[in-house]
C-alpha cells in the first residue's frame, strides 16, 4: 500500500534493564519467497509464522492479483492455491508493491516469463528505488519494461511470450537481483544459470530445492554458480517461516547497550548468509549465547540469550561480510556508539539504495545525538562514547525507512536523554510488534514525542 497515513511520531528513553522473551516475528525474505513459490506451485501451500507485516501482505495482495488463491487462517497461518509455473493471468489493475524492493523485484521476476503485461508502483521510498538492476536481466529472458527515468517506477512489464534461458552474473551483490533471475527462469526451458560473485542469502535457492525444482549450486573460481531447470511441476510445501534475524537484531542490541539486560529471542533464523551482525557482535565482545540449535522449515535455528556486560570494543567489519548483515548496518552503528573506540564499517555501498540512504540517513542521526561519523561512499565509521557517554536528545529524520527508525528508537533506550524519531510509521513494514515487544521487555519507548 503506497499511501502512507499521517506521520507516527516515537520516542525512547532511558530504560532499566531489559527482561525477558522476545518473540520477533517470522523472517520477511521467507515469508514473501513463500508466498510468490506457493502460488507458482499447482495444488495447497500452508505457511507457517508468516510475518504479517505490510511488506508481506502487499505481496499476498499481489499473488491474488495475478490469479492465486491466498487465505489468512490464523495468526501467521496462511494458505496458497497456486496456479503453477507459467500460469499467472494479467491483473486487472496497478501493483501496488508498497514499500518493498524485495516484494516489486522477485514479483517481476516471477511473471516477466509468461506472456501477460503487468505495471508496478511503491510509496515515495520504493520509486526512488533503482529498477535496472532487474530489468536488464530480465530482458535477456525476452521481458520488457518500460519505467520512469533511471529506471524507477512505476514501471510496466511485458512478460516474454516465447522465453530463453539466461547465464548472468549478478553485478551487485543482490539476493533480489539472483531471485528475480531464477524466478524467471523457473518457466525459461533448458537451464538458467546465475553467477554471484559475492554469496548474498539463499533462501530463494533452499525454498526451489524444497518445492521439487531440480536446482544445484557450485562454488566455483568465478563465484557462486546457481543452475536452474527450468519449467519444473513445482510441489506444494508446508513452509514453516522461522523468525527474522534482521528483526531480532533490534532487542539484541538494545539489550546489549542497556545496562543490567538479560533476554532470550527464541527461534531464530541462523543461516550463515545472514549471520554477519552476530559474528560482529561476538567479536565486539558482546556476550551471545545460541542455545538449542536446531533445523526448522529447512533452516537453521537457535534461541539466542543476550546479556549486558558493558565491555563492547569497536571493530572493522571486512567487505566480504557486508552481503551477510547488509540490514543490519543501521543498528550495529547503535551499538558501536554505545561501544569503547572506533567502529568502521567497509564495503557498504549498497545501503545507500536501500528503503532510504541508510549510511546518510544514519550518519545524520547520530550526528544530531551527538556522537562523531566519518563516511565515504562505501563507508561508515562510527567513534564510540561508551557505555553512557551517546548524548541523546534529538529528533532524527526516517525518510520512510523502518529499519531507521527502529535503530534510533533502540539508541534512544541507552542515550542519556531521550531520542525521537519523526516517523514510527514505516515499522510496520517489517515488525509491526516491535513496539508492545520492546514495551514487553522494559524499553520505555512511545507514540507521540515528548
Ligand atoms: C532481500 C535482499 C536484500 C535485503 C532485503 C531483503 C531479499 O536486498 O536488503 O531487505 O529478501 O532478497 P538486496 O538484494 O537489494 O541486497
Amino acid at each position: 500500500m503506497s499511501a502512507h497515513a499521517e506521520p507516527v511520531p516515537m520516542t525512547a528513553r532511558a530504560s532499566g534493564p531489559l527482561r525477558g522473551v522476545a518473540e520477533v516475528p517470522g523472517d520477511k525474505s521467507i515469508s514473501h519467497r513463500a508466498l510468490i513459490l506457493g502460488a507458482m506451485t499447482v495444488g495447497e501451500t500452508r505457511i507457517t509464522g508468516l510475518l504479517e507485516g505490510q511488506d508481506v501482505l502487499d505481496t499476498a495482495a499481489a499473488m491474488r492479483a495475478f490469479g492465486a488463491t491466498v487465505t489468512r487462517h490464523g495468526p501467521g497461518e496462511w494458505s496458497v492455491q497456486g496456479v503453477g509455473v507459467g500460469g499467472f493471468s494479467e491483473p486487472a489493475d496497478v501493483i501496488d508493491c508498497g514499500n518493498s524492493g524485495t516484494g516489486v523485484r522477485l514479483i517481476m521476476g516471477a511473471m516477466a516469463t509468461t506472456p501477460i503485461t503487468a505495471t508496478f508502483t511503491g510509496d515515495a521510498s520504493l520509486r526512488k528505488r533503482p529498477m535496472g538492476r532487474v530489468t536488464v536481466p530480465l530482458s535477456l529472458f525476452g521481458a520488457q519494461a518500460v519505467g520512469r527515468a533511471g529506471g524507477r517506477l512505476p514501471m510496466t512489464i511485458v512478460g516474454a511470450a516465447d522465453p530463453v534461458p539466461v547465464r548472468y552474473t549478478v553485478p551487485v551483490p543482490s539476493a533480489q537481483v539472483k531471485s528475480a533471475v531464477l524466478l524467471a527462469g523457473l518457466n525459461a526451458p533448458g537451464q538458467t544459470v546465475v553467477i554471484e560473485r559475492e554469496a548474498t542469502r539463499d533462501h530463494t535457492e533452499r525454498m526451489l530445492a524444497g518445492f521439487g525444482a531440480d536446482v544445484r549450486v557450485e562454488e566455483m573460481a568465478e563465484g557462486r554458480v546457481i543452475t536452474l531447470t527450468g519449467q519444473p511441476d513445482l510441489r506444494p510445501q508446508t513452509v514453516a517461516v522461522p523468525r527474522d534475524p534482521s528483526s531480532a537484531a533490534f532487542p539484541v542490541c538494545a539489550a546489549l547497550i542497556v545496562p543490567g539486560s538479560d533476554i532470550l529471542v527464541p527461534g531464530v533464523s541462523r543461516n550463515p548468509t545472514r549471520d554477519g551482525l552476530y559474528v560482529t557482535l561476538l567479536e565486539m565482545g558482546a556476550d551471545i549465547a545460541f542455545e538449542n540449535p536446531r533445523e526448522e522449515g529447512g533452516e537453521p535455528v537457535a534461541d539466542l540469550r543476550v546479556r549486558y556486560t558493558g565491555t563492547l570494543q569497536g571493530v572493522e567489519t571486512p567487505p566480504h561480510r557486508a552481503a551477510s548483515m547488509i540490514d543490519e548496518f543501521p543498528v550495529l552503528s547503535v551499538v558501536a556508539a554505545c561501544a569503547t573506540g572506533t567502529t568502521v564499517m567497509r564495503g557498504v555501498k549498497e545501503l545507500r539504495v536501500k528503503e532510504s540512504d541508510r549510511i546518510d540517513a544514519m550518519a545524520r542521526g547520530l550526528e544530531a545525538c551527538g556522537i562523531r561519523v566519518e563516511e565515504d561512499e562505501d563507508t561508515l565509521i562510527v567513534h564510540g562514547l561508551g557505555p553512557g557517554g551517546v548524548p541523546g536528545g534529538a529528533t532524527c529524520a526516517v525518510h520512510l525507512d523502518h529499519r531507521i527508525a527502529m535503530s534510533f528508537l533502540v539508541l534512544g533506550l541507552a542515550a542519556r536523554n531521550p531520542v525521537s524519531v519523526d516517523d514510527g510509521g514505516p515499522i510496520a513494514t517489517s515488525f509491526p510488534v516491535f513496539e508492545p515487544l520492546m514495551q514487553g521487555l522494559g524499553a520505555a519507548l512511545h507514540r507521540s514525542a515528548g
